[in-house]
């Protein structure tokens, strides 16, 4: 193999903290039937890159250990039965791994337009939390429109998009955040109501919020907020864990889930189907992509850095201190 068939990547050297990212060279990936091979121009960060670093978020079988989830850039070769697509067309896509890196493959399902008037960093900033947000609020969810919402992390990435879809689809939205900086973000991306759940108890505002609490919520934290969520749902509500964050064991009171008639449900993305995948993208394509070209909804980029500077990257993340993306970008 010459030098030339090798790409520069980030590899995860063992489980562990940022420091184990570092920069190595592996063979460019050749694209199977029904892939496409992209030429990266900006890689998505997400906190799922994070546990699989600390070594709890293994990739599914088959999958190259390399973190990334999401990218954008160009096409630069095409797998057999390929028609849609052609070499030199831009792309944004959801990835099983692979991301951080200058070249990744995609099945087609999985790959989108990068909407007009969006930069490749911004387009490398929709996949993750675009899939994830449709297939959970709106489909296990169920969410409707005139129907309230209660997005927990709302500044996170998932959050961000979450706001913005939501209140676009015409539900009524209200966030936690852990700050009167990420509670003012939350605001201006839609939200009607932004607790601080460090000074504020989210239970007694959802049950104003909703008249009688919150028909759907989108929840990352677990913990102790299991048994709340119960309580902020509205009868009929349902619960969609995205996450445990603060853990995924707790003391619960199941009554209430009978007498409001409850449904609790959750979902990874990662594992799933190139096929059930490739749905999914459909119908953001149809249902949202609209909705950024007409400037509606745009993703939230909080800081860039060189791929080179993944461990930087990770290391704010897991600071928690930003408001919306985290994004890598990859010199051609
Ligand atoms: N199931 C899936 O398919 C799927 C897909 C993508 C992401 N996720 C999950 O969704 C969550 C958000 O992902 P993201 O990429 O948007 O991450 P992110 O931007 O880093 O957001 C995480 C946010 O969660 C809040 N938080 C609450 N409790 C926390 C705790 N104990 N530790 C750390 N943060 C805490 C923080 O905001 P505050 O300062 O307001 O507390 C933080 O900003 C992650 O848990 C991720 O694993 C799940």
């Amino acid at each position: 193999m010459t030098e030339s068939d090798h790409m520069k990547c980030i590899q995860i050297r063992q489980p562990g903290g940022p420091e184990v990212l570092e920069i190595t060279a592996r063979p460019i990936p050749e694209p199977q039937a029904g892939e496409v091979q992209i030429r990266v121009a900006a890689a998505g960060v997400n906190r799922p890159d994070c546990i699989q670093r600390q070594g709890h978020y293994a990739p599914p079988p088959g999958v190259t250990d390399i973190p990334g989830l999401e990218v954008a850039g160009e096409i630069s070769a095409i797998g057999d039965g390929v028609s849609d697509w052609s070499i030199g067309d831009t792309v944004c896509a959801l990835v099983a791994g692979g991301g951080y890196a200058e070249f990744v493959t995609a099945p087609i399902q999985q790959c989108l337009p990068v909407p007009d008037g969006l930069t490749m960093i911004e387009a490398a900033a929709l996949p993750e939390t675009f899939f994830t947000v449709w297939t959970n609020v709106f489909e296990r969810g169920a969410l409707k429109t005139g129907e309230t919402l209660l997005i927990h992390g709302g500044s996170s990435g998932i959050g961000t998009t979450a706001i913005q879809i939501a209140s676009q689809m015409g539900a009524r939205v209200m966030a936690t955040a852990g700050s009167a900086d990420k509670c003012d973000a939350c605001l201006k991306l839609g939200a009607e109501l932004a607790v601080n759940y460090r000074e504020q108890d989210f239970v007694e505002a959802a049950k104003e919020f909703g008249p009688k609490g919150v028909n759907v919520i989108l929840d990352m934290v677990g913990g102790d907020y299991i048994a709340r969520n119960i309580r902020a749902l509205a009868p009929d509500g349902r619960l969609v864990n995205i996450a445990f964050l603060q853990g995924s064991k707790a003391e619960v009171n199941f009554m209430p889930i009978m007498l409001k008639r409850l449904t609790l449900t959750g979902s990874t993305l990662r594992p799933q189907s190139v096929t059930r995948k490739g749905e999914i993208a459909t119908a953001l394509k149809n249902q949202v992509w609209p909705l950024i070209t007409d400037g509606k909804i745009r993703p939230v980029v909080y800081q860039t850095f060189e791929l080179s500077d993944a461990k930087q990257a990770h290391q704010l993340m897991e600071s928690s201190q930003h408001i919306g993306k985290i994004v890598l970008t990859v010199k051609k």
